[in-house]
């Protein structure tokens, strides 16, 4: 969604071949405040504590901890308690894992840190939210599905999906159609993130898939040091607002070797970010890389090279 102040499409030349490769470097000086260091000596949250046997020698398969996996039982207890596990243990790099061959469906979860150990998130199976408006559990929010929260070191791989089931979502009425005559009615609009990541350090995305997001795709939020590589995204190109990547209020992010396909901006850089570096990704049918920068004492670089 283009939002900010400004916006600079500055890949337009690529766009009218709606592929593009690019490699952008992002840098600017003069920002001396750390949000997030300040505010981290003052908060220290801790995971719940897992009441149950947390199953598994440092790796927790969510079946153990009763996921069904057909695509139809509400899996979300399941996971919270494999995470209470995985985040609780003191085992070099726990894995939650995430079996191939089966579809978990999780309602609206917060999985919050900070954890003992850096962990890993394996995803070889599919993840889905529940299917659209009308399934979307009275009492959750509608704004985001899966949120990692304050979480410092953990890789999510693997081989898996996580299918946002956008469709409904974009259906609404309220949405900027691509109807044939493009009108917009009034309705409920509220649409959930797929993946949210807020005041997490140290994060690696890789290898994913990740299709149909109801809205963004992924954002990150006050985060420092995020890789990510060979990620792929993808939506339909006429499903509104469906951003590949937004970061706001974050630094030290690579983004490397990655495909997104979408609805609307490829990648977007909000306001408080800086060191953000991109390169080789394509971007396909979506609206490119923009930038937004709130504050006139920000110094903005920008190198581009296509190739
Ligand atoms: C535009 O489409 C909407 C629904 O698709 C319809 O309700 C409305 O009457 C149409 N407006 C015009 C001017 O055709
Ligand atoms: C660019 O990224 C694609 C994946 O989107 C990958 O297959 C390809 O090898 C990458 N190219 C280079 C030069 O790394």
């Amino acid at each position: 969604m283009t939002y900010f102040p400004i916006s600079i499409p500055f890949l337009a030349s690529c766009l009218s071949f709606y592929i593009c490769y690019t490699q952008a470097k992002l840098h600017h000086h003069n920002h001396h405040h750390d949000h997030d260091h300040h505010e981290n000596r003052h908060m220290h949250p801790s995971p719940s504590n897992a009441p149950y046997t947390c199953y598994g020698d440092g790796i927790f398969d969510v079946r153990e901890f009763g996921a069904i996996g057909d695509g139809v039982e509400d899996d979300t207890n399941a996971f919270k308690k494999a995470w209470d596990c995985v985040c609780l243990s003191q085992t070099h790099s726990p894995i939650l894992w995430v079996p191939h061959g089966y579809s978990f469906i999780i309602q609206s979860t917060i999985f919050k840190g900070p954890c003992q150990s850096p962990l890993i998130f394996q995803v070889d199976g599919t993840l889905m939210p529940p299917d659209g408006p009308k399934s979307w559990p009275k009492n959750n929010n509608r704004h985001k599905w899966l949120v990692f929260y304050r979480i410092n070191q953990m890789t999510i791989k693997g081989r898996g999906l996580i299918d946002g089931r956008g469709q409904q979502w974009w259906n609404l009425p309220c949405k900027p159609h691509k109807s044939p005559n493009g009108s917009t009615l009034p309705g409920p609009c509220d649409s959930p993130i797929a993946v949210r990541f807020v005041m997490c350090t140290n994060l690696k995305l890789q290898e994913l898939k990740i299709k149909d997001s109801p809205y963004f795709n992924l954002r990150f939020d006050r985060c420092v040091r995020v890789r990510i590589e060979s990620l792929s995204i993808t939506a339909p190109a006429s499903s509104p607002n469906t951003d590949g990547i937004h970061i706001e209020n974050t630094n030290d992010v690579r983004i490397y070797n990655s495909f997104i396909s979408n609805g609307d901006d490829c990648v977007s850089i909000g306001s408080g970010c800086f060191d953000v570096d991109i390169k080789n990704i394509t971007c396909v049918h979506g609206h490119g890389i923009s930038i937004g920068m709130i504050g006139a004492s920000l110094m903005l670089v920008v190198a581009i090279s296509t190739f």
